[in-house]
């Protein structure tokens, strides 16, 4: 749990980070260094941030090396940091190089985070990021995500025992249709149990996903949702076309979160293209 004096509490998010092993490329980059590079821009400019959530996908083949390649940047960050699977890990080599996640008693790395305002002012939260990986048994090509009776128990209590406090949901895969119809066909497919259960509980605000590495937000079942990108590689806007390997090197980017006493507001920050000096004499 983590206490702050302020109005907002500010978590910054990466999802499909996607490292691939020592000299492999995707778009031409290394994913690796394209974390590097973002979360770097995100430290230098939020040290104020409460959290880092990295959203899934954090390897591109779940191998035991790509997640070892994660493991220096993630050391003594100034902020606590909470890693989430997705389709392209593996929770079992994510387990080995990371021993002290946070798992339920089925196995999965799901984690719930308290977030206090002091009273009398300031937001009171909860983020529950949850752990939508289908398997194992491990399928090949099988990308599409899940969310099995023992999660959505899990998710159940949670949702049960966070009191008067708002809720915010992670989760790498959408539990909802965004339009391209070969990443939708690989969604989390356990929607119905999903949307039946959080409808139950009012205090459910925002749900955050990954997955199909395009800035996306809206509501879904009167529920508010954004989708990041990708600090490496992006969906190219072909909206209504099959198939989910389409990649464009497009500007990578995080996403910088507000829980606000007002609401929740969300950034996304194309942090290649990002400058902080505004074009002066501007007056017509
Ligand atoms: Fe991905």
């Amino acid at each position: 749990m983590t206490t702050v004096n302020r109005m907002h509490h500010k978590i910054l998010a990466f999802t499909d980070i996607h490292i691939k092993s020592e000299g492999e490329k995707i778009v031409g980059y290394d994913p690796l260094e394209r974390f590097e590079t973002g979360l770097k821009h995100a430290l230098k400019h939020h040290p104020d941030a409460d959290h880092l959530i990295l959203m899934g996908d954090l390897t591109h083949n779940g191998r035991p090396d790509q997640f070892e390649r994660l493991k220096p940047l993630l050391k003594n960050l100034p902020l606590p940091v909470t890693l989430m699977p997705g389709n392209h890990d593996r929770r079992d080599t994510m387990l080995e190089a990371f021993p002290d996640l946070e798992t339920t008693d089925s196995g999965h790395v799901m984690q719930v985070i308290d977030l206090d305002g002091q009273a009398p002012f300031g937001p009171k939260d909860r983020l529950i990021c949850l752990d939508t990986l289908d398997g194992p048994p491990w399928r090949d090509y099988h990308h599409a995500g899940a969310l099995c009776e023992a999660r959505l128990n899990w998710l159940k209590t949670q949702l049960e025992t966070a009191g008067d406090r708002r809720i915010s949901i992670f989760m790498h895969h959408p539990p909802l249709h965004t339009g391209f119809n070969g990443m939708d066909a690989i969604r989390m497919m356990d929607h119905e149990a999903f949307y039946t259960l959080i409808k139950q509980y009012p205090n459910v605000t925002h749900i955050f996903a990954g997955h199909i590495h395009r800035t996306i937000s809206g509501t879904a079942n009167g529920i508010g949702f954004t989708i990041f990108k990708s600090p490496t590689h992006q969906m190219p806007m072909m909206l209504g076309t099959d198939g989910y390997a389409h990649s464009v090197p497009e500007p990578g980017a995080y996403g910088i979160i507000l829980l606000s006493d007002e609401g929740v507001i969300v950034h996304s920050e194309d942090f290649d293209e990002a400058t902080r000096h505004a074009v002066q004499g501007y007056d017509d």
